[in-house]
This record gives structure tokens, sequence and C-alpha cells, in this order.
């Protein structure tokens, strides 16, 4: 069989199964399975695939046709320009939290040091955020212990246990230390819109990483609540915001910090996605 034609397989199984963008999907997981850039797959279509790059392709096209993710069934997924490990124990990093890593960096002053990251899932934003400021002594939070589980192998990947610590904690860490900058992309899915998630979403990411209270918004109430105590001046918090959530949460951080400046940046199709909150 040559490349042309396992792509041919590929499609025709993805399509069949509804798989959205199966021409891309049917390449990509040939990418992984040869361990090859997509240009090498367009530039050899006649060449031959060995046994073994066969089996692997097949097996991640049966398990794509159940719908469950690409990035579970290679077990990776790519944020920021970095390849992570990712699995059912956090949720899938997505194109558009890059815009709040981009947004911590823009206004990252020289004098930050603490950074705490709450929600941090498989690590993505900690780390991140960690291989582009060398100063940056982050704490990493989340309720989770599988999440935990994994973001501790994303850190110890990319060499950054010293300087990425997690915690256990219920949004923030115990104690009474403040941070420079506070980052977070918690849930924020209304409760009732999770059973009518794309099942690639709805069954194979933790309900935990996604459901955000009756109304979406109840983790940035939180959030919210306790920002004064722990926020230094100056200081800076990112959010990610769900389609629609960003006038409400801005409004709650105006109240919560007063005397602070508060902006909103889009992602690239056009949606408000990050509340930043400047304090002077
Ligand atoms: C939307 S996911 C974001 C994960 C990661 N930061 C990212 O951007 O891909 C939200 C994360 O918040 C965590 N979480 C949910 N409730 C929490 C709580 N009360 N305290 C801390 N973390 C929580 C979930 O386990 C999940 O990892």
């Amino acid at each position: 069989m040559t490349i042309g034609e396992i792509l041919n397989y590929g499609f025709d199984h993805l399509s069949q199964a509804g798989i959205p963008e199966a021409v891309l999907e049917a390449e990509l997981l040939l990418e992984y399975a040869m361990d090859q850039e997509r240009i090498y797959l367009h530039l050899h279509r006649n060449q031959n695939v060995s046994e073994t790059v066969r089996e692997k392709y097949r097996s991640y096209i049966v398990d794509r046709c159940r719908h469950r993710p690409l990035q579970h069934v290679v077990g990776q997924a790519e944020f920021y320009g970095l390849k992570f490990k990712s699995d059912k124990r956090a949720l899938i990093p997505r194109p558009e939290t890059e815009i709040l890593v981009e947004e911590v960096l823009e206004q990252w002053q020289p004098g930050f040091h603490n950074v705490l990251d709450i929600g941090t899932g498989s690590g993505i934003i900690a780390i991140a955020l960690a291989k582009h400021l060398a100063s940056a002594r982050i704490t990493a939070t989340d309720q989770s212990p599988e999440a935990l589980e994994l973001a501790g192998i994303n850190i110890k990947s990319f060499g950054l246990e010293d300087n990425i610590h997690l915690v256990q904690a219920d949004l923030f860490p115990q104690g009474a230390e403040r941070f420079d900058c506070i980052v977070s992309n918690p849930p924020y899915i209304p409760s009732a819109q999770i059973a009518s998630l794309q099942p690639e979403v709805g069954l194979f990411e933790p309900a935990m990483s996604l459901d955000g209270g009756a109304d979406g918004l109840e983790f940035y109430r939180r959030i919210a609540g306790g920002l004064a105590g722990r926020l230094n001046r100056p200081g800076l918090v990112a959010l990610e915001v769900g389609m629609g959530q960003a006038e409400e949460v801005a409004e709650m951080m105006t109240r919560a910090l007063p005397a602070s400046e508060i902006s909103v940046t889009k992602d690239l199709a056009g949606v408000n996605r990050v509340v930043l909150v400047k304090m002077h």
C-alpha cells in the first residue's frame, strides 16, 4: 500500500464516521504514524508504507472513528509551538488559549516574579509562560489529582520543575501569598450545555474542566472574590472567557478591583476571549 492509497483509506473511514475535516485528519494521523511532516506525505504519495506504519495507522483510524479526540489518539497536543502529552486526565489545549499567553507576555513587567495559574489542567499555560519568562516563579493549582499528574509529566518533560510548583487546591493555594500575575482559563461552559457538546468533548474530556455552573460564570465570581487579597500592586490578571461572557466578567473584575484598568482582547475568530485587568 502506498502513502496515497493509505490516505484514501483513512479519508474514506473518517468521512463515513462523520469526522469533520476528514482529509486533514487522515493526513495528520499519518504524519504521527510515520513521524514525518505533512509535506513529506505530499511529495512521496507513491512510496510504499511499512507493515508497522500500516498497523499503527489502522489503529489510529479505528480509534478516531469512535470520535476519540485526535490528540488522545496520538497522545500529543501542540500549544504555543510546544508539544505536550495529552490524554483524558485534562482538557486538550485550545488554540484560543494562546491569546491568553500572548497577552501575559505582552503585559509582563520587569519587576514581576510570582505567577499563579488557576486550573492548570495539563500545565500548558504555566509551561508556555515559564519557557518565555526566565524570572517567573509559577504556582499552578488544580483540584483534579489526575490533571496535576499530567501537568507534572509535562513540566518534567520541559525540565521546568524548579520554575513551576504544582498545588492541589480549590482555586487559590492555601496561605496569604500574593502574586504579581494571576492567570486562569477556568471551566466556563454552562452546566445545561455540557450534554449537547460534540462527542469528542462531552464524552472524552473531564467534566470538571468544562462545567462552569448554571450560567458558566461561577468560577469568575469565585476568582473575583479572592483577587483583592492575592494580587500585588502593580499586578496583572488575565482570564480566558467563553463566547458572550467578556462583558459580565469585566464588570465582575471592576467591582472586585475598582482602581484597575480593564481591557478585552479578541481571538482570531473575532470573539472577545481574554479579559485583562491591570492594577497600577
Ligand atoms: C478549562 S480547564 C483549563 C485547563 C488548562 N489551564 C488549559 O488552558 O488547557 C479548567 C481547569 O480547572 C480545573 N478546576 C476545576 N475546578 C477547580 C477548582 N475548584 N480549583 C482549581 N481548579 C479547578 C479543572 O480540573 C481543569 O483542569
